[in-house]
């Protein structure tokens, strides 16, 4: 570890360490919460997972501890579920263990200035992962890696309107938005609010959050049922909600993907699924597999080279028949 000698000397003093952080991942590399468990020279990441709230959550969760062994980094990891106070503890703490590097995925965009000031202040760099801070002051982190949010939204508008491009009725279109706060959730509906927005004829009739999970999504797609008899369309902001949405408009008596049609974004294994089996319309594609990048950028900012301030994740759409091909091979 880099900073041993520190670390000890502070060791005393963080008597709280990593395991007072919330929920603490089993997915640690289960070093002592002081020094770290590696030579001399072993770089330290801090990483601050959002939660467990999806199955892109869990094939990221799995990216990053995998890559982080494959690059030989010592990963010491905390699950914030979803809460942000447990993600500025599981910072605070990271900086007084003097970790490396800190790694973290905001569970929500605003309110890290303070917390990212006192990572600066201690000169421990900070990597964004998946997700985006409002921050004003972009020197509070060296560089932000994920997707774009925005164009995933509006590739969602654009299979919507290539879909209804032959009719002039209204759309009716429910929304289960992800996290209220999170940049996924503020960008995936402003992307795509901006493409609909072009045609009068489609029109948001509820929108609502899910909170990324299964089971709210099923929740709030059973109220959207109960007070609109006429949904024509569900956009849901990651797959496991739209699955959730898919067990509610089964009980309701309706067939997914024909009564109602389904764009989600995501493309884990189970949507793959339901989009092959023609219960979801359309995917747009977040890739989870951030592990093998996020740990090159922290190499890099450790050994004080520069590195981007934005890498922006690859990702693709995916039709029924497409879904169909790419299951076999889909690794999540
Ligand atoms: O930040 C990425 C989003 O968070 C994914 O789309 C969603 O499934 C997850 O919970």
């Amino acid at each position: 570890m880099l900073r041993r000698i520190s670390a000890l000397v502070l060791a005393g003093l963080t008597a709280f360490a990593v395991a007072s952080c919330g929920s603490e991942g089993g997915g640690g590399t289960g070093g002592d919460a002081g020094a770290g468990g590696g030579t001399d020279d072993t770089i330290v990441m801090g990483f601050s997972q959002v939660g467990a709230e999806s199955g892109w959550r869990t094939a990221n969760t799995k990216s990053v501890q995998e890559s982080a062994k494959a690059a030989g980094i010592e990963l010491k990891f905390s699950d914030a579920q979803q809460k942000q106070e447990n993600q500025i503890k599981a910072i605070r703490s990271f900086i007084q263990q003097r970790v490396d590097v800190i790694a973290f995925s905001p569970v929500v965009e605003s309110g890290w200035d303070p917390v990212l000031n006192e990572a600066k202040n201690a000169k421990i760099p900070v990597i964004l992962t998946d997700r985006a801070v409002d921050s004003q002051d972009t020197s509070l982190y060296k560089s932000f890696l994920g997707s774009d949010f925005i164009e995933e939204g509006k590739k969602a508008g654009q299979w919507l309107v290539e879909e209804y491009k032959d009719s002039s009725d209204t759309v009716n279109i429910v929304e289960l938005q992800g996290t209220t706060g999170s940049a996924p959730a503020n960008d995936r509906k402003a992307g795509f609010a901006e493409v609909i927005q072009a045609d009068a004829k489609f029109k948001i009739i509820a929108s609502q959050t899910g909170d990324f999970t299964r089971a709210k999504g099923k929740e709030v797609m059973e109220a959207f049922l109960k007070s609109n008899p006429d949904i024509d369309v569900l956009y849901a902001h990651n797959d496991d909600m739209g699955l959730g949405a898919i067990e509610a408009i089964e009980g309701a008596g309706k067939v997914p993907g024909k009564d109602i049609k389904i764009i989600t974004v995501d493309a884990v294994k189970d949507g793959m699924q339901a989009l092959a089996d023609g219960k979801i319309n359309y995917i747009v594609e977040c890739s989870p597999l951030l592990g093998p990048q996020l740990m090159d950028l922290a190499k890099k900012v450790v050994a004080g080279e520069e590195v981007p301030t934005r890498v922006v994740t690859e990702e693709t759409t995916f039709t029924q028949e497409q879904a169909k091909e790419a299951l076999p091979s889909r690794q999540y």
